[in-house]
């Protein structure tokens, strides 16, 4: 039997500018997990996941089946053919469609377990580019983010088709995700943006430059160390991405519980309109924020820490 994990993920800055060839930042979160594993078996490649009540058979399995096309990538990938028998069996505490990377993580977890069932090892990069195929069923349009920042498993500084850039974090950078428990497809998001910017780009092009100079910005506040920058940048990055239209009442509900609790500064994460935000605290503010969260509606909160040592 082979195991594999992924963890879920966060945007710090930049997302829906990153679309746009603008920089962002991502880091992984670890408190949630996708775990895919392999086991031989008989009739074919069966594919399970019992929490989302699906089963196929990889011979019949829908061409637009998001697991049977990760099965199918990484089967051809590692050149050993579609016929076997084994059964994929996939699980993951990360909620669906909240700007958590679900989607990234289940199929990352699926490729390292097949590899890993075939006695090989994925570099992440090669990881990452099987992801990407997947995610641009989810997502229409993905920049590669989420792939990048789950397959490597590491804070980066991403910019759409370059290779990763990492930073270095000048102080630990406590955040707490409140999950507005309202399902988001990012691919709804990221066509929205993209009808408003092909009716009237100058609007949006200024606005993913501003979003970039505030990631560039961000950048080096974290670099410092300089937590309270950090935060406010966070507040300037929500203004932005309100005037994309990506907002909504409940994520600023959540975004003004935090902040008024004593956040360093609040906003949504990912594609937006519903799924989670994050907030920037520090050890003393950590239970207010939390409690606030909780009491503003937030239907699940988790404590992450971005720590120096995690390059
Ligand atoms: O998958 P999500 O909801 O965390 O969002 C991905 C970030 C976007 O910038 C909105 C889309 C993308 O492909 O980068």
């Amino acid at each position: 039997m082979t195991i594999a994990y992924a963890p879920g993920k966060i945007i710090l800055f930049g997302e829906h500018a990153v679309v746009y060839g603008r920089p962002a930042i991502a880091v992984p979160v670890t408190q949630v997990q996708a775990r895919a594993e392999v086991t031989p078996s008989a009739g074919g490649v069966i594919i399970e996941a019992p929490d989302l009540g699906r089963q196929h058979n990889l011979a019949d399995a829908p061409p637009d089946d998001p697991l049977a096309l990760t099965v199918r990538n990484t089967l051809a990938h590692l050149r050993v053919g579609m016929m076997h028998d084994l059964r994929i069996t996939v699980s993951s505490t990360i909620p669906l469609a909240r700007g958590l990377g679900s989607g990234a993580a289940v199929s990352t977890a699926i490729v390292r377990a097949l590899a890993g069932h075939f006695g090989r090892e994925l570099p992440p990069a090669e990881v990452s580019a099987l992801v990407f195929q997947t995610e641009v069923l989810h997502h229409g349009t993905p920049s590669g983010i989420d792939n990048t920042v789950v397959a490597f498993g590491q804070p980066v500084y991403f910019i759409k088709g370059r290779p990763i850039e990492r930073f270095a974090v000048g102080a630990p950078l406590r955040l707490v995700i409140g999950d507005t428990g309202l399902v988001s497809p990012t691919k709804v998001t990221v066509g929205d943006v993209r009808r408003s910017w092909q009716s009237d780009p100058a609007t949006y092009e200024a606005r993913f430059d501003a979003i970039s100079d505030v990631v560039m910005r961000a950048r080096r506040a974290i670099e410092a160390g300089d937590l309270p920058a950090v935060g406010r940048l966070m507040d300037q990055n929500q203004v932005h991405l309100r005037e994309l239209g990506v907002s909504s009442p409940e994520l600023e509900r959540l975004i003004q519980a935090a902040r008024h609790a004593g956040a360093l500064g609040a906003k949504l994460s990912g594609g937006g309109r519903g799924g989670s935000m994050i907030a920037l605290i520090t050890p003393q503010t950590e239970q207010a924020v939390v409690t606030a969260l909780r009491e503003a509606g937030a239907t699940k909160v988790i404590v992450t820490e971005v720590s120096p040592d995690a390059l």
